[in-house]
């Protein structure tokens, strides 16, 4: 029998071992097998391999490295004035519907170790809601707030996007209309050995996972959410992480800046709290903003002061941007020069041996290619880097305890809250961290920001006791 074109291809590629088990597959195995082969892309995985794994790819470079300027807030210096008409500038974007939310919710969350998609997992303080549910919440309430429903995409992976739908579906999609919900798959990538041998994770299928946070920029296009969003007039797609419950995840000011500055993609910064947080820096090189990872930039950089003391690459990429439409169309066609790159992650990637026995590497015996977003950065035009506060913006679940953990999480959101009601006169016991000694929740329908808690507070004709267990919702 003559051998199939694909098989001789990723013979000719030294890759021919993915089909080492092919003729004892039943029929729809092998399908399912040369399916997942011909998404690969030969000649990139060849050049991932010389330039990311090979000796001597090339490490990161520095040359020229600035730290980046970005908008100071009033409570930092910045511009009262400034602040206020970017405020309004959102506003008029949402009551116009030129805004759309997004969430990356591909990712595999291994840290966490949850057995699920990552947005269902319960992160509220009472009411365990879900990651998901917080965020549908916000967006609906904004959309209410501003007479126009927002609608949201959300970014999935092949692993996870029935279970994610199913979800929704579950739970009624917690008040969004479905038609405004928008669900699509990113693209993956084959893992690799530590030689560039591409991994099977069985006989029948080849070890793949998602290509990246990065790779939202052309499943937007791929997926058709680009032309659905240019049907229904948005222009401004407002970009977060599927573990970060406190973001604001519908920030007027922030889009504010990005409009009035004709930014193509605007970043969010917080100082960083310490040299070795485990931040990304912005910075400027050849007179663009990129972002170095933590893990590139040098640690007696990263312990650099200014004359003031300050540390002089301060300022940490905490994953929300806001994103042009147009320029995530002009991203995904790539063309001359135009292409995220991609990065290497080293990992354990279960997998089997020359006889197809399973292999549960104990270290790392491969490698994930990634794409990440804000590798996009560099190309935009007038890309612009606000401060926000942490305390209302970040606080992401990513390991199962210590450091940005449920826990830690969970406190963020309570001193949230009480920050909240006593900014409206409630009388709340908080401990000098500002953690009340009360268990309460505030729910996006009743207030997802300062402003909405403000105007629902000052409604309500009796004020709550503030006990244990108290839900404004
Ligand atoms: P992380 O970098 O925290 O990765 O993703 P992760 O896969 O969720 O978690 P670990 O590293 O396995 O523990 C940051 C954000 O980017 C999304 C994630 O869903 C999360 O919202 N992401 C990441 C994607 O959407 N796709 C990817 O391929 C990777």
């Amino acid at each position: 029998m003559a051998q199939h074109p694909l098989i001789q291809k990723f013979e000719q590629a030294g890759q021919g071992h993915v089909f080492a088990f092919f003729a004892q597959l039943p029929p729809a195995a092998q399908e399912q097998l040369l399916a997942e082969a011909g998404e690969i892309d030969l000649d990139e995985i060849a050049h991932l391999t010389k330039t990311l794994l090979q000796k001597g790819a090339a490490s990161v470079n520095l040359q020229g490295l600035e730290p980046s300027p970005y908008e100071l807030r009033p409570e930092s210096g910045g511009n009262a004035a400034d602040w206020a008409r970017a405020k309004a500038t959102g506003e008029a974007a949402l009551r116009a519907g030129r805004v759309a939310a997004f969430t990356v919710a591909g990712g595999q969350g291994t840290r966490l170790g949850y057995d699920g998609p990552k947005g269902t997992y319960p992160v509220t303080p009472l009411k365990q809601k879900t990651l998901f549910q917080v965020f549908a919440e916000k967006i609906r309430a904004a959309g209410l707030r501003y007479g126009k429903a927002i609608h949201w995409f959300i970014m999935t992976s092949h692993q996870n996007h029935a279970a994610t739908e199913a979800f929704f579906k579950e739970h009624k999609f917690f008040g969004l209309a479905e038609t405004h919900v928008h669900f699509f798959r990113q693209g993956r990538m084959p893992a690799v050995d530590l030689q560039g041998k591409i991994l099977l994770d069985s006989k029948q299928s080849i070890a793949m996972s998602p290509d990246g946070h990065g790779g939202s920029l052309r499943a937007l296009e791929r997926s058709g959410a680009l032309d659905l969003m240019e049907r229904e007039g948005i222009d401004t797609i407002s970009y977060f992480q599927v573990d970060n419950p406190l973001v604001r995840a519908i920030d007027p000011a922030f889009i504010g800046w990005h409009i009035e500055r004709r930014s193509e993609m605007s970043s969010k910064m917080v100082p960083k709290a310490y040299p070795e947080e485990k931040l990304g820096h912005f910075c400027v090189q050849d007179g663009k903003l990129v972002v170095i990872e933590y893990s590139d930039l040098p640690m007696e950089m990263q312990r650099e002061t200014d004359s003031n003391g300050r540390l002089r690459y301060l300022a940490g990429s905490i994953a929300i941007h806001v994103l042009d439409r147009q320029f995530v169309r002009r991203m995904a066609a790539g063309g001359e020069g135009v292409a995220l790159p991609f990065h290497r992650a080293d990992k354990k990637i279960p997998t089997i041996d020359a006889q197809g026995n399973p292999v549960k590497p104990e270290k790392a015996n491969g490698v994930k290619f990634e794409m990440f977003v804000f590798d996009a950065l560099p190309f935009a035009k007038n890309p612009v880097v606000i401060e926000t506060l942490r305390a209302d913006d970040f606080s992401p679940v990513k390991n199962a305890e210590g450091v940005d953990s449920p826990k830690t999480c969970r406190e963020d959101q309570l001193r949230q809250f009480a920050r909240w009601l006593k900014a409206n006169g409630a009388e709340i016991a908080t401990d000098d961290t500002g953690l009340p000694s009360v268990a309460i929740e505030v729910g996006p329908l009743f207030g997802y920001d300062e402003d909405s808690f403000a105007e629902s507070w000052a409604r309500l004709s009796e004020k709550p006791r503030l006990a244990e267990g108290l839900y404004l919702g």
